[in-house]
């Protein structure tokens, strides 16, 4: 396995890709919006211009937010993730023929501080790609002997933590503020990866390796880093 940055010792980094392995790309029939039926020159009949006139009168009640509950909806991956996240570390997988690429958000990037714990906010995204391969089945390599891949994931697995997320986890499972969930290469959520008892195995990993480091791996690792 080569990785850039350095090595970490006594990690369960192989077994990784058991949870959710080989899930492919399933992209979901776009729907398509069916445009509003207007009628040309249609008058609003007098209750309806009343009723605009009463909501226009009573400003609206401001939305509360609805409140926290555990599990992986409370993610949803930023349109533009892919050009505005950062890549920190990289990684081929010789076994599985992949390329992991972990993105952090800039703001996260920004505020983190070695030593502390990952501030609010942290969005890290592991995009996993297949390898492209030679006629024998094996890796292409580059010039610097690292893999050749394909361009577009095949898989985005996030963790994101924020302030008052967490409560409601049993001790045993909770991994602090954080939460984690599945994507496909379009953004949509993952089949299956809807609750939080789909995302449990996340939890208990990450929980049992890294406890110490925030729940996190690389990014982790990359914030403290030897400088
Ligand atoms: C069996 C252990 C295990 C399980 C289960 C697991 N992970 Fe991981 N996770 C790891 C390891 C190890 C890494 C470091 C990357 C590597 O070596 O592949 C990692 C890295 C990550 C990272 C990047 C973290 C960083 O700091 O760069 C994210 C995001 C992530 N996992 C999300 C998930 C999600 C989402 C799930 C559940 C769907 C999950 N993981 C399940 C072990 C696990």
């Amino acid at each position: 396995m080569v990785r850039e940055g350095f090595a970490r010792p006594g990690r369960c980094r192989d077994r990784h890709g058991q949870c959710g392995a080989g899930a492919g790309l399933t992209k979901g029939p776009m729907l398509a919006r069916p445009e509003t039926p207007r009628e040309p020159g249609a008058i609003m009949r007098p209750a309806i211009v009343l009723a605009l006139l009463i909501a226009g009168a009573t400003p609206a009640p401001a939305q509360a937010p609805p409140p926290y509950t555990p599990g992986p909806l409370n993610i949803t991956m930023p349109a533009d993730w892919a050009t505005r996240f950062l890549n920190y570390s990289s990684i081929d997988n010789e076994q599985r023929k992949i390329v992991r690429r972990f993105y952090v958000n800039p703001e996260a990037l920004a505020a983190a501080t070695p030593g502390a714990p990952l501030p609010s906010g942290t969005m890290i995204v592991m995009a996993d790609h297949r390898a492209r391969l030679d006629a024998q089945g094996n890796p292409l390599r580059d010039l610097r002997g690292r893999f050749m891949y394909e361009p577009t994931p095949f898989l985005l697995s996030v963790q994101e933590k924020r302030d008052g997320w967490g409560e409601g986890y049993p001790a045993d499972i909770r991994n602090g503020n954080w939460e984690y969930a599945r994507f496909n290469p379009d953004l949509s959520r993952q089949a299956g990866m809807d609750t939080a008892g789909s995302m449990r195995p996340c939890f208990t990993c990450h929980l049992g390796v890294r406890p110490q480091q925030d729940f996190a791996f690389d990014f982790w690792d990359y914030v403290n880093r030897p400088r």
